[in-house]
C-alpha cells in the first residue's frame, strides 16, 4: 500500500468551496490513494468529516468516522454519494467543519437519510444513515455541491463567521 499523505485544508472564503463537483468516472489506484489521504487528514485534524474540495479536490467524494472516541475506528469511503431516501423528521446539531475552524452553530436537517455510493473498491452500496452519520453525511455531501453549513444561517452570522475566517486566513499567512 503506498504511503499516506497529509494534504492541506482549504479554508474558508475560498472559490473551489462553492463549486459544484464533478461524479468519480472510474475508483482507481488514483482515487484509492486520495482517499486514504483524506482518512489521515481527517484523523489528524481532527475532524469527522473531510470532503474531496475541502482538499482541493474537486470530485464526488467523501470520508467520514463517527465513531465514539472510546470505540474502534470506522472509516467509510463514500464516491458519488447521492440521498435516495431522507425522513421527514428533523435533528437539530452543533455542527463544525475543517475549513471554518473553531465555529460551531446548530443546523437543522433530516434525522435519517439513506445515501447509495460506490466504495473504494467500486462497489455500490445503499446505507441508512442516523444520529451524527446522518448529519456528517448530509454536511459532507453538501460540500461536494458547493454548500456550506454556514450557507443555512443567517446572512448576518454568515458575513461575522467568514470575515473572521478572512483574519484567521490572514494571521496563518503571516506564520
Ligand atoms: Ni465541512
Amino acid at each position: 500500500m503506498p504511503r499516506m499523505t497529509l494534504r492541506k485544508i482549504l479554508i474558508h472564503p475560498d472559490p473551489r468551496l462553492k463549486k459544484v463537483c464533478e461524479r468519480v468516472a472510474e475508483v482507481d489506484a488514483e482515487i484509492r490513494k486520495l482517499a486514504d489521504d483524506m482518512l489521515e487528514t481527517m484523523y489528524d485534524a481532527p475532524g469527522v468529516g473531510l470532503a474531496g474540495p475541502q482538499v482541493g479536490v474537486m470530485k464526488r467524494i467523501f470520508v467520514i468516522d463517527c465513531a465514539d472516541k472510546d470505540a474502534a475506528p470506522d472509516p467509510m469511503i463514500l464516491i458519488n454519494p447521492e440521498i435516495t431516501w431522507e425522513s421527514e423528521e428533523l435533528n437539530t446539531y452543533e455542527e463544525g467543519c475543517l475549513s471554518i475552524p473553531e465555529i460551531y452553530e446548530p443546523v437543522t436537517r433530516p434525522e435519517l437519510v439513506r445515501m447509495s455510493y460506490l466504495d473504494a473498491d467500486g462497489k455500490k452500496h445503499e446505507d441508512e444513515f442516523d444520529a451524527l452519520y446522518a448529519t456528517a453525511a448530509q454536511h459532507e455531501l453538501d460540500h461536494l455541491d458547493g454548500v456550506l453549513f454556514i450557507d443555512y444561517l443567517s446572512k448576518m452570522k454568515r458575513a461575522m463567521i467568514t470575515n473572521k475566517m478572512k483574519k484567521l486566513k490572514k494571521e496563518r499567512a503571516r506564520d
